[in-house]
């Protein structure tokens, strides 16, 4: 298949962890570690397919709510995930990046992901995204108040409130917004997932739960972005 110059940035709302570990008779944090295999596969496909850009939705601002011991061994999970794929991710020059709220995770796995994003911060192959303590809502809460904080001070005045202004106090203002949203397990909607960075993004649905994702998963869905035709709301972008 030829690269798609096209599609540079993937979401990926992971889902069906839960599910898939009912399904096989386990417990469901037995579902959030078969998870990995998923993950390295979407990593190193998208690598090979020039993809500049993969934000993963690995945890939510609601999944705090889920039962302590599960949030417990999710955090545990990201931090020994981060420890175990380190040195291969950045072999391969992939950059390790956050979204979200990531001050609220725990001093273990925060401090693992700043080691990560500090010792691949100038990698050039992937931007590897890891929406954690992520919530669409709450970006768009947290930029608000920044641009009030920036009226209060008089760095700006409300008629300079612009769209592109928005967009620039978003968490990762440099990273364009996602070309398609892939969500596996079934269930069509965003969860509150780059709600202002998805106005135009082609929505991906797929029944396969997410640790039963693979490479030839995410082919069908690039081939799938490849036939649709895009619009920004005006005339046909050329395709
Ligand atoms: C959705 O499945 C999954 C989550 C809310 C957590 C995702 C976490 C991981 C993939 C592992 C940690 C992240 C990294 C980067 C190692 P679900 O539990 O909602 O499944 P269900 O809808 O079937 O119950």
């Amino acid at each position: 298949m030829v690269v798609d110059k096209f599609l540079t940035h993937v979401g990926i709302i992971m889902d069906g962890n839960g599910r898939w570990a009912r399904s096989h008779g386990l417990q469901r944090i037995e579902g959030h570690k078969a998870a990995e295999k998923a993950i390295h596969d979407a990593v190193e496909y998208c690598g090979e397919m020039g993809v500049e850009y993969l934000t993963l939705y690995a945890f939510s601002t609601e999944n705090w709510k889920r039962p302590k011991a599960e949030v417990i061994f999710i955090m545990t999970l990201l931090k020994s995930f981060i420890k175990r794929n380190i040195d291969d991710l950045d072999r391969n020059r992939v950059r390790i990046r956050a979204s979200g709220r990531i001050d609220d995770l725990p001093s273990g796995p925060l401090s693992e992901l700043r080691n990560a994003m500090t010792r691949t911060g100038s990698n050039k192959g992937l931007n590897l995204i890891l929406a954690l303590s992520y919530g669409g809502r709450a970006e768009i809460t947290d930029a608000m108040r920044t641009i009030a904080g920036d009226i209060e001070t008089g760095r700006i005045q409300t008629s300079d409130i612009t769209e592109e202004s928005i967009s620039s106090r978003m968490y990762l203002p440099d990273v364009p917004d996602p070309d398609i949203i892939i969500r596996t397990s079934g269930e069509q909607r965003l969860s509150n997932f780059l709600l202002w960075e998805s106005a135009y993004s082609e929505l991906y649905f797929t029944d396969v739960l997410w640790p039963d994702f693979r490479r030839e998963h995410l082919e069908e869905a690039f081939e799938d972005y490849r036939l649709r035709r895009r619009r920004f709301g005006d005339i046909d972008s050329g395709r």
